[in-house]
C-alpha cells in the first residue's frame, strides 16, 4: 500500500469507528432507560400525567350553564348526552354512599345555578366547572420511559355533592360522611392539538404527540371523600382513560387566600405491584 491509500485507509477505518462509537452510545444511552422499566425498584407505568395549578379565583366550583355546556361539547357530548353523564354520577352515588339524587330535574345537571338540597338539609348536589382562571393544566407526561411536555389547559367539570352535615352514608362506602366533605363525578378534557400541533409542509396542522390524540378524555371520581383541613385538601380519585384503563390521580391541593395551588400525578395503571 502507498502512504496515500494507507492514510485514506486509515482515515475510513477512523471514520467508521467513530460511527460505531456513536451508535453504541446511542444505544447504551436508550438501553439504559429501557431498562429501567425492567428493574423492580423502578418500575414504569403505562402513563404517568403531571397536572399543576396556580391561579386565583374567586369562585373555585363555577356554575355557569354556558361553560358548562362547552365542557361537555368539548367531550363530544350533547346536551342530551351530558345530561345522560349526568345520571350516571347520581347512580354512582346511589350506589356508592346510597346518596340518591336520581330523580333531580334535567337541567339541573346542566345548570350548576340549580343545586338541589336534600330535604333533612344534609347534603347538596350541583353541576359544577372549575373556573378557568385557577390556571390548571396538563405540564407533562409519560408514557412507558418516553416523555413530552404539554402545558395545555384543563377544562375540569362534572357533578359534585356537599356534605353540609356529617352524615353515616350507606352504599358500599358504608361510613359516615363529616361535614364539609366532597364527593366529584367528571371528567379532564384536554385538547391537544391547538398547542403541540405542527404546521407540515403541506401546510397540514399534524397532531403528533405521544398519545396520537387530538382530545384527551380523562373520567374521574373521589375515592372516598374530599375535606379541607386549613385550606389543605388531599387529591385521591379513580380515573379511568377509554383505552388506558384504570389508574389514580393522587396530590394535594393548598388555598391561600383566593389562591389555588394544586399538584397532581395522574398513573395509569393505579398502582405497580
Ligand atoms: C356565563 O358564561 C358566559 C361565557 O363565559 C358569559 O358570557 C355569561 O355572561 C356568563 N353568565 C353569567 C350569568 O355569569
Ligand atoms: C355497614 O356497616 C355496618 C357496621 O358499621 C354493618 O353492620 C353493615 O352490615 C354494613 N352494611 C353493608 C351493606 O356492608
Amino acid at each position: 500500500m502507498d502512504a496515500a491509500l494507507s492514510t485514506r485507509v486509515w482515515l475510513l477505518v477512523c471514520f467508521l469507528g467513530l460511527i460505531e462509537l456513536a451508535n453504541a452510545g446511542l444505544y447504551y444511552y436508550y438501553k439504559s432507560r429501557h431498562d429501567t422499566c425492567a428493574r423492580e425498584a423502578t418500575p414504569c407505568y403505562d402513563y404517568a400525567l403531571t397536572f399543576v395549578m396556580d391561579g386565583s379565583s374567586d369562585e373555585y366550583l363555577g356554575n355557569n350553564r354556558s361553560e358548562i355546556l362547552a365542557h361537555h361539547q368539548l367531550a363530544g357530548r350533547t346536551e342530551a348526552d351530558a345530561i345522560q353523564e349526568g345520571k350516571m354520577a347520581t347512580a354512582w352515588l346511589k350506589t356508592k354512599y346510597g346518596i340518591d339524587f336520581t330523580s333531580v330535574e334535567d337541567d339541573a345537571y346542566l345548570d350548576g345555578t340549580k343545586a338541589v338540597t336534600s330535604d333533612d338539609g344534609t347534603l347538596t348536589f350541583r353541576a359544577f366547572i372549575v373556573d378557568s382562571a385557577t390556571r390548571n393544566r396538563f405540564v407533562s407526561a409519560s408514557k412507558a420511559h418516553k416523555v413530552e411536555f404539554f402545558n395545555a389547559p384543563i377544562s375540569k367539570a362534572g357533578w359534585v355533592v356537599m356534605v353540609n352535615e356529617a352524615i353515616s352514608a350507606g352504599g358500599t362506602f358504608n361510613r359516615t360522611l363529616p361535614r364539609g366533605a366532597k364527593i366529584f363525578y367528571g371528567d379532564y378534557v384536554i385538547p391537544l392539538c391547538d398547542r403541540s400541533g405542527v404546521k407540515n409542509k403541506n401546510n397540514y396542522y399534524s397532531c403528533r404527540n405521544i398519545f396520537n390524540q387530538k382530545t384527551l378524555k380523562i373520567h374521574y371520581e373521589t375515592s372516598t371523600y374530599c375535606s379541607s383541613v386549613d385550606g389543605v385538601s388531599v387529591i385521591n380519585c379513580v380515573v379511568k382513560e377509554t383505552s388506558w384503563g384504570v389508574g389514580a390521580a393522587r396530590g394535594a391541593s393548598f388555598v391561600e387566600g383566593n389562591k389555588y395551588c394544586g399538584r397532581s400525578v395522574l398513573t395509569f395503571p393505579a398502582s405497580k405491584p
